[in-house]
C-alpha cells in the first residue's frame, strides 16, 4: 500500500475477472466516475450499516442467513456444519438446496442476542468458498423479547 500527499492510500485488489466485469457494469449503471469512487461508497455504506446496528446490542433478535457456496470446494460443507453445531443455542433451523451440479444454497434461521447473531453470520458469510451471503435480521420487541 502507498499513500500520497493528499492522504489517499492505494492498494492492489485481486478479483475474478467476471466479478470485476459485473462491478464495472454496476458502476456504469450508477454513473460513478471511477472504480475508486464506487469502492469508496461501498466501504462507507458498510461502515454506516455496521455502526447503526451496534445498538442492537443484547436485545433478542431473529435472523435468516442465506449462503450460496461452491460444493466443489469439499471442505466447505463440513466447515459450515461444524460452525452450526458450535452455535446450537442460536440455530433454530436450517435448509439446504442443491442449485446445480456444483452450487448449493443454505439458509439458517437464528434466534438470540443481536450481536451474537451478527457475529455468527459474519463468520458463516466470510467462510472460504461462500460466494454470496446475506443476513436479514430484526429485533424482537414486546413480551416475546426475552
Ligand atoms: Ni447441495
Amino acid at each position: 500500500m502507498t499513500t500520497d500527499d493528499a492522504g489517499l492510500a492505494r492498494f492492489g485488489v485481486s478479483i475474478p475477472q467476471d466479478l470485476l466485469a459485473d462491478f464495472d457494469e454496476l458502476i456504469r449503471q450508477k454513473g460513478y466516475g471511477s472504480r475508486s469512487e464506487a469502492l469508496r461508497d461501498l466501504i462507507r455504506h458498510s461502515l454506516v450499516e455496521s455502526a447503526s446496528l451496534q445498538d442492537e446490542g443484547k436485545r433478542q433478535a431473529v435472523g435468516a442467513v442465506a449462503l450460496v457456496y461452491d460444493h466443489a470446494s469439499r471442505e466447505i460443507a463440513d466447515r459450515l456444519t461444524d460452525l452450526a453445531h458450535d452455535h446450537l443455542a442460536l440455530v433454530i433451523s436450517s435448509m439446504h438446496a442443491h442449485l446445480s451440479h456444483s452450487v448449493c444454497m443454505e439458509v439458517l434461521l437464528l434466534k438470540g442476542p443481536g450481536h451474537a447473531i451478527r457475529t455468527f453470520a459474519d463468520q458463516l458469510i466470510s467462510t472460504r468458498g461462500v460466494t454470496h451471503g446475506k443476513l436479514v435480521i430484526t429485533s424482537l420487541v414486546g413480551p416475546d423479547a426475552r
